[in-house]
């Protein structure tokens, strides 16, 4: 066990006291203007990523899956309706097609950005098919542009997971808002992260924003008037005041994680490992903000454990697919359609490359599996 400070996986909470103190003055101010559901800090907020990302709604909510939830429903997703989803991302991105009422229609991934395949979404399009949902994997959109023509051939809507992809443009375009929807979220580990759940939808329209916005307050129009059926889905005043300070430090901290994946880049190519752990590729057209740095591996488990024992955490996002869940599927042998995602989940492992990392920690996690692996084939 190295003597060496351990590197860690996320860096949650304020860097440091200084910030923590600014939080608890934004908590006070929120107090102060009895800003605790909604209110003038969430409203603060939905204006500073109206302006950044330039979309014309930003509808504060209480978590990703919930702004996911109210997205579907706002396109129209409901009972007997098909969405089209990748095999491979976090439970919720198909939990919450279920929960309305719809079935997920899983489809394969991009070989090299494990990101929705186009063309694999092409062929199980069918009459019932509602929404596509690309999701956002690590960072960085979908290949968006096959999407986009798919979704207007056949006339369904788009809603994109960008929970993990705040802040990313692809041509010109704010992820979340090339489509019909997006949703953002704002989970603690995230590159735009709250002190605690919350979510975002963002769209340009303002009738689809009309119906988010009443489907966040249990569809109330104004006056217990319900033409729709909503939820409680309403962000957090506090939230909304720490995410406003989060915002203000986001270019600084996207800074950081551009600067460790370049000196992971480095690294892998100075040990000579860019067979052994092979770092994903990129979308054409879309920046990255570096929610994960993956990279895969053969063995990914049996090295994940060593790097631990040499003091270097690391994360797996995600162990399985989707269509495995029990929860979605009656028919065990739909678990097997998907080569590129369970390959994925084999042998995708996330490195750390969050803004608390020092210059040099990104080689020393390199170094370190420099040494494993050789231990390795020497065995
Ligand atoms: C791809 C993806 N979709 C949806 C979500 C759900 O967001 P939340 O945890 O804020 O509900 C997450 C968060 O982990 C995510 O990474």
């Amino acid at each position: 066990m190295s003597t060496k400070e351990r590197i860690r996986m996320v860096a949650v909470g304020p860097d440091d006291e200084s910030e923590k103190a600014a939080w608890i003055d934004a908590l006070g101010a929120a107090i102060d203007s009895s800003s605790f559901c909604l209110g003038s800090a969430v409203e603060k907020f939905e204006a500073a990523c109206r302006e950044r990302l330039g979309v014309a709604h930003a509808i504060g909510v209480s978590s990703g899956t919930d702004a996911l939830k109210l997205a579907l429903a706002a396109v129209g997703v409901g009972a007997g309706d098909e969405v089209v989803v990748p095999a491979f991302s976090f439970f919720s991105t198909a939990s919450v097609i279920v929960q309305l009422g719809a079935t997920p229609v899983f489809c394969d991934l991009d070989t090299s950005t494990l990101c929705i395949d186009p063309d694999a979404a092409a062929t199980v399009i069918s009459s019932k098919t509602r929404a596509i949902l690309p999701v956002h994997l690590y960072g960085q959109t979908a290949d968006m542009d096959p999407l986009m023509k798919l979704s207007q051939q056949h006339q369904i809507p788009i809603v994109e997971d960008a929970a993990q992809c705040f802040g990313v443009f692809h041509g010109g375009l704010p992820a979340g808002a090339i489509g019909d929807a997006g949703a953002f979220s704002f989970y603690p580990t995230k590159n735009l992260a709250a002190a605690g759940d919350a979510g975002m939808v963002v769209c340009q329209d303002d009738e689809l924003a009309d119906r988010i916005r009443r489907l966040r307050v249990h569809g109330d129009s104004g006056g217990y008037d319900h033409q729709l059926l909503g939820w409680n889905a309403r962000m957090d005043g506090f939230q909304g005041a720490i995410l406003s300070l989060q915002l203000n430090k986001l270019d600084q901290r996207q800074a950081i994680r551009r600067r460790n994946v370049e000196e992971y880049r480095q690294a892998l190519g100075e040990y000579d490992l860019l067979d052994q752990l092979i770092p994903l590729g990129r979308t054409q057209g879309s920046d990255h903000c570096w929610h994960q740095f993956i990279v895969m591996v053969e063995e990914r488990d049996r090295i994940r454990n060593e790097l631990s024992n040499r003091g270097i955490d690391s994360g797996v996002y995600y162990p399985g697919t989707l269509p495995e869940q029990p929860c979605f599927t009656s028919d065990p042998s739909n678990a097997h359609r998907y080569p590129v995602a369970e390959s994925a989940a084999m042998k995708v492992l996330a490195l750390p490359v969050h803004h608390r990392l020092q210059e040099g920690d990104p080689t020393r996690v390199v170094a370190t599996l420099a040494e494993i692996i050789l231990e390795m084939i020497g065995k």
